[in-house]
């Protein structure tokens, strides 16, 4: 009997001043296990090895003046071409503040695929012309400047990791958690049942799966509306029918079913 072909693992293809940044904080817990596992694979590629000169150098001023050093384009594109001869199935992805945010849906998308090749800028960034030449997507993991790429690099891998098939113990947990049906998660609790005079909220104790439930939509729904108005506004125009949307907290109903119907479709 033939046996089913491997299938390669999900792969993050690093390109990178800074290879031994990796695993880094991937190495523990879950994510390290699924790839001590073989669940997904890490590859860094060193930038400096297609530096130029004795001292092997990767920067330069930027073109037209100004602070700070750009990586070179016949340096990144070289490096890129050896990634992409090694992996050519794999999307390119430059972390960069400028790009596309990085949110729960891409990191679903990016999880579905084969893997992805990341490049980490240092100093000003990169040349223009190698992000053109190769088509390469930007993703930004927030609105605020880091020092280099290697961390936007782990978060973007963890959060896209976690929802490969098999990485987390229990797959239920992604169910109902922050951004899975486009709200915040509702607040967790764990014993012991009072706390410094604090209580666990009584419906969280009675048993009833029906009120726990229903509390949790609340909980979830009146978060997202005070903290995140736009995932809210959002929610609500895809989840509230147009004749009931002026009165958003009638949401409650219909969201509870859509969230207990997206979790009948997934059993
Ligand atoms: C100092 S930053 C360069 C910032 C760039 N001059 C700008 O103003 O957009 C150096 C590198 O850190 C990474 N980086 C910084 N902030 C980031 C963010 N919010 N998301 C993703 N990557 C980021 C990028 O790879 C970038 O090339």
């Amino acid at each position: 009997m033939n046996s089913p072909a491997p299938t390669a693992p999900w792969t993050a293809q690093i390109v990178t001043l800074f290879p031994e940044a990796f695993p880094g904080t991937l190495g523990l817990s879950l994510t390290g296990r699924a790839l001590a596992d073989g669940i997904w694979a890490l590859r860094t590629i060193q930038l400096r090895d297609f530096g130029l000169g004795r001292h092997r150098n990767v920067d330069d001023t930027p073109a037209g003046g100004g602070a700070g050093l750009v990586i070179r384009a016949d340096v990144l594109g070289p490096a890129l071409q050896a990634a992409k001869a090694a992996a050519p199935d794999l999307p390119v992805v430059y972390l960069s503040p400028r790009g596309r945010p990085l949110t729960q849906a891409l990191a679903r998308e990016l999880a579905q695929g084969p893997g992805v090749t990341l490049i980490c800028g240092r100093f000003e960034g990169v040349d223009q012309r190698v992000l053109e030449a190769h088509d390469v997507t930007e993703i930004s993991i927030g609105d605020y400047v880091l020092t280099g790429g290697e961390i936007a690099a782990q978060v973007l891998i963890d959060a896209t990791v976690r929802l490969i098939p098999r990485v987390l113990g229990n797959q239920d947990s992604l169910a109902d958690e922050s951004f899975a049906h486009g709200l915040l998660e509702h607040p967790q609790y764990t014993k012991p049942a009072e706390w410094e005079g604090r209580r666990i909220p009584d419906v969280l104790l009675s048993g009833n799966h029906a009120a726990i439930s229903g509390w949790r939509a609340e909980q979830a729904e009146s978060l997202t509306r005070q903290r995140r108005p736009d995932l809210w506004r959002a929610y609500a125009q895809a989840h509230v029918d147009p004749g009931r949307r002026t009165q958003l907290s009638g949401a409650s109903d219909q969201s509870r079913n859509h969230r207990e119907h997206d979790k009948d479709e997934m059993r």
